[in-house]
C-alpha cells in the first residue's frame, strides 16, 4: 500500500458562506461552489433575487449540498432568523459575483435582503469579488464604495482584465479561482512571514548548445512553487526567479523568467539585497556548453561527439560569500547517496543557515512528482519529515524558517 501523505493544506472542514448576486458571472459561482465542495469545505450559498434571473438555486444546491438562501421572510421556525444564525455558523463570507448595487447596499450599511443583512450581522472575514462592466467599476459611486468596504476591513479582491460579457474590454471580470481560493485560505492561516522578503529559485535551467539543443535535468520546478505559495499565504512578499518549467504561477508572486543558469545568477544578483530570506530551490546546471553554436550543428560534425563544459557560477555559494546581517539562507541538497553527508558538506561550504536534503532516487520523492521526504539540516540540528505533499513540505519548511527566525 502506498504511503499516507497526512492532509493537504486546504479549505476542508471550513464553513463558507457564499452570497451570489445578480451578474451573468453567477454562472462562475457554480464551479467555485463544486470546487469548494470538492475539497470538503462546507458551503451555504445565499442567493440575491437577481442572482436566481441568472442562476437555478437547484444548481447551486446540488453543487453545494446545502439548501440555498434567498428569503428574508421565511415563516419556518427554523429560519425566522436566518440572517443571524447564517452569519454565526459561517467562518467566513464570500461574495461572488458581487455586483454594483450589492456593493452599494454592503457599503452603506443597508440590511433589505437576506444576503445584506447576513453580512452586516457577520463578525467573521468578508471577502468581496466584484464583476461588472467596466464603467459601473469605474465610476467614482463604485469606487468610493469598494474603498468603505475595504475601510470596514473587507478584503476587496481586484476584478480581472478582459473581454467582458458585454462586449467591453477592461477590467470587471471575475478572477481566476485560484487567486481566491488562496485568499480564503490565508485568512485561516497565521500570517508569520508577513512584512518579509522572500526569494525563491525554482525549476532547472537550460544551457543551449547550438539553436536547437540544450543540456538541462528533470526538475518540474514544483517544490519552489509550493514554497513561494505557502509563503505568499502566510503573508510574504514574495518573488520566484524561475527557469524553463510548466506550472501555473502562483497568485500574487512576483515573477522573474529566466533561461540559464548565468541569467538566474543575475536576476538572483539585483534582487538579493533587498531579500530577508533567499531559498535555492532551483536545479541550477552546474556546468554549460563552452560554446554555444550559432548555427545547428551537424551529425557529421566533431562537435556533435564532444561537448566542451565549463563551470556555471554556484548562485547560493555566491550568496552565502556575501550575505547581510540578519538575511537568511536556504539551500537544497539533491542527492542519490550520502545524504547527510553531502547536505552537511553544503551548509557549510555555501556559508548557509538550513540546507533541505531530498532523495531523488525515491519514486516518491524526486523529480517531478507531487510528494517529497525531506530532511532538515541546521548546524545543530536535523529534522527527517514524513513523506507529505510539496505544499506540505513546503509549510514545514517554512515553520523551520520561522523558528530560526525567533530565536
Ligand atoms: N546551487 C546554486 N548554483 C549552482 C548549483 C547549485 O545556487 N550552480 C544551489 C541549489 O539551488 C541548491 C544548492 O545549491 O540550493 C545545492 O544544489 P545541488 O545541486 O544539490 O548541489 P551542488 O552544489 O550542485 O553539488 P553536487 O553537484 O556536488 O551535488
Amino acid at each position: 500500500m502506498a504511503p499516507q501523505t497526512g492532509p493537504e493544506p486546504g479549505l476542508q472542514g471550513r464553513h463558507i458562506l457564499f452570497g451570489v448576486t445578480g451578474s451573468i458571472a453567477a454562472f462562475k459561482a457554480a464551479g467555485w461552489i463544486r470546487s469548494l465542495a470538492r475539497e470538503e469545505a462546507r458551503v451555504t450559498v445565499v442567493m440575491t433575487r437577481a442572482a436566481k434571473q441568472f442562476i437555478s438555486p437547484l444548481t447551486l444546491g446540488a453543487l453545494s449540498g446545502n439548501r440555498v438562501h434567498g428569503d428574508m421572510f421565511d415563516h419556518h421556525p427554523e429560519r425566522i432568523m436566518a440572517h443571524i444564525t447564517l452569519s454565526r455558523e459561517a467562518d467566513c463570507v464570500l461574495i461572488a459575483p458581487a455586483t454594483a448595487q450589492t456593493i452599494a447596499r454592503l457599503a452603506h450599511g443597508m440590511a433589505d435582503d437576506l444576503l445584506s443583512a447576513t453580512v452586516l450581522a457577520a463578525d467573521r472575514p468578508v471577502v468581496i469579488c466584484p464583476a461588472m462592466n467596466t464603467n459601473m467599476l469605474h465610476h467614482p459611486a463604485t469606487r468610493d464604495n469598494l474603498e468603505r468596504l475595504r475601510g470596514f476591513g473587507y478584503t476587496v479582491i481586484a476584478p480581472a482584465c478582459g473581454t467582458l460579457a458585454c462586449g467591453d474590454k477592461g477590467a470587471g471580470r471575475l478572477p481566476e479561482w485560484d487567486l481566491v481560493r488562496e485568499t480564503l485560505l490565508a485568512l485561516f492561516t497565521e500570517q508569520d512571514l508577513a512584512g518579509r522578503r522572500i526569494l525563491i529559485t525554482a525549476g532547472p535551467t537550460r544551457e543551449p548548445l547550438d539553436p536547437v539543443r540544450y543540456l538541462s535535468n528533470r526538475s518540474s520546478g514544483r517544490m519552489g512553487y509550493a514554497l513561494a505559495r505557502t509563503a505568499r499565504r502566510r503573508g510574504a512578499e514574495v518573488t520566484l526567479v524561475v527557469g524553463p518549467v510548466h506550472l501555473d504561477d502562483p497568485p500574487g508572486v512576483e515573477m522573474v523568467r529566466v533561461t540559464t543558469a548565468v541569467e538566474m545568477e543575475n536576476a538572483v544578483g539585483t534582487l538579493a539585497e533587498r531579500m530577508d530570506i533567499i531559498v535555492g530551490a532551483a536545479a541550477v546546471a552546474d556546468y554549460r556548453p563552452a560554446v554555444c553554436q550559432e548555427r545547428k550543428i551537424k551529425k557529421t560534425e566533431a562537435a556533435s561527439r564532444c561537448i566542451e563544459l565549463e563551470s556555471n557560477p554556484d548562485i547560493m555559494a555566491g550568496l552565502g560569500g556575501r550575505r547581510r546581517p540578519g538575511q537568511l539562507l536556504v539551500g537544497f541538497a539533491a542527492e542519490s547517496h550520502d545524504h547527510e553527508a553531502e547536505g552537511r558538506r553544503k551548509l557549510v561550504e555555501k556559508n548557509l543557515h538550513l540546507v533541505v536534503i531530498n532523495d531523488i532516487l525515491g519514486s516518491r520523492t524526486g523529480f517531478d512528482v507531487e510528494t517529497n521526504q525531506v530532511t532538515l539540516l541546521t548546524g545543530d540540528d536535523v529534522r527527517r519529515l514524513p513523506l507529505l505533499s510539496k505544499e506540505a513540505t513546503a509549510d514545514r519548511i517554512w515553520d523551520r524558517v520561522v523558528e530560526l527566525l525567533r530565536s
